[in-house]
């Protein structure tokens, strides 16, 4: 069953316009019409050069941003319709884990700070509880319960990403959306990030849109592989598929530009 249905998105921001009125000069449609579906359960690769609208897309799909038009179905439901109050529901069942681990989490706050904050935010429990589900939260990412009390910014790279993630894990969503959630790491660090999200799948019966602009990452996480070129789709189909027999000239650039990762 398609979890997430995306139909005819786009996303089109204008060109070089000011705040006085000045007016813009031309646009750039950063998503230009895609169409897809992720299934429950399945990892849908995402890939394409910088710019190519990989971010934007991932965005608009958790309505981070709003779309120019086009239609994001989630479990049935056009996300586009809901008010902000149902949106706000919708989105504990929708993640995101961002690509820098330094930038994302708020050096003010401890760990158990930061992972519980969604806790916070939506659910009401005591403090008894709530500790007991960051401890929960933090094992699950492979870091020990003592790592709570301290500041992000005590950890490295890869911990980080980890806090990251058990952050976006807390309110237990469905659908979570990695943007380049290895590429700021050292590839062994971020070989064992990309495991952790891929044991953390099945645990959670989690299902991913997984952006990245390395097709050796992609190829060994994802179910399926959508590539994006200059805000289009331009191909689409099963991990085997894609990278045995690429359709498009483009495809076939990026699976040549990138050397080969053993996991
Ligand atoms: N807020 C914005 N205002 C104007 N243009 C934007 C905005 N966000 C993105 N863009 C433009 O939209 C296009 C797609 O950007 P996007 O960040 O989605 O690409 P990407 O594939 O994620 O790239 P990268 O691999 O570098 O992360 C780019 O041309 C970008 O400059
Ligand atoms: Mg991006």
């Amino acid at each position: 069953m398609a979890l997430v249905e995306v139909e005819q998105l786009e996303k089109i921001y204008p060109l070089g316009g000011n705040a006085f009125g000045g007016k813009a000069k031309g646009e750039v449609r950063a998503v230009d019409g895609v169409s897809l579906t992720i299934e429950a359960g399945e990892t849908l690769g995402l890939v394409g050069e910088s710019g190519s609208g990989k971010s934007t897309l991932g965005r608009l799909i958790l309505r981070l941003i709003e779309p120019t038009s086009g239609v994001v179905r989630f479990d049935g439901r056009d996300l586009t319709s809901l008010s902000s109050r149902e949106m706000r529901r919708a989105r504990r069942d929708m993640q995101i884990v961002f690509q820098d681990p330094f930038g994302s989490l708020d050096p003010r706050f401890t760990v158990e700070q930061i992972i519980t904050e969604p806790l916070v935010i939506h659910e009401r429990l005591d403090r008894k509880t709530l500790r007991q589900r960051a401890e929960e939260l933090i094992r699950a990412v492979g870091l020990d319960a003592s790592a709570l009390p301290r500041f992000a910014h005590e950890f490295s790279g890869g911990q980080r990403q980890r806090i990251g993630i058990a952050r976006a894990l807390a309110l237990r969503p469905r659908f979570i959306v990695a943007d380049e959630p290895v590429s700021a790491l050292d590839v062994s660090v971020g070989a064992q990030i990309v495991n952790l999200l891929r044991d953390l799948q099945r645990e959670f019966s989690l299902t991913y849109l997984f952006i990245s602009h390395s097709m050796p990452v992609v190829r060994y996480l994802a179910t399926r592989i959508a590539v994006m070129h200059h805000g289009k789709l331009v191909e689409m189909g099963r991990t085997e598929q894609i990278t045995s027999a690429p359709r498009h000239d483009y495809t076939r650039t990026l699976l040549n530009a990138t050397p080969e990762i053993r996991f």
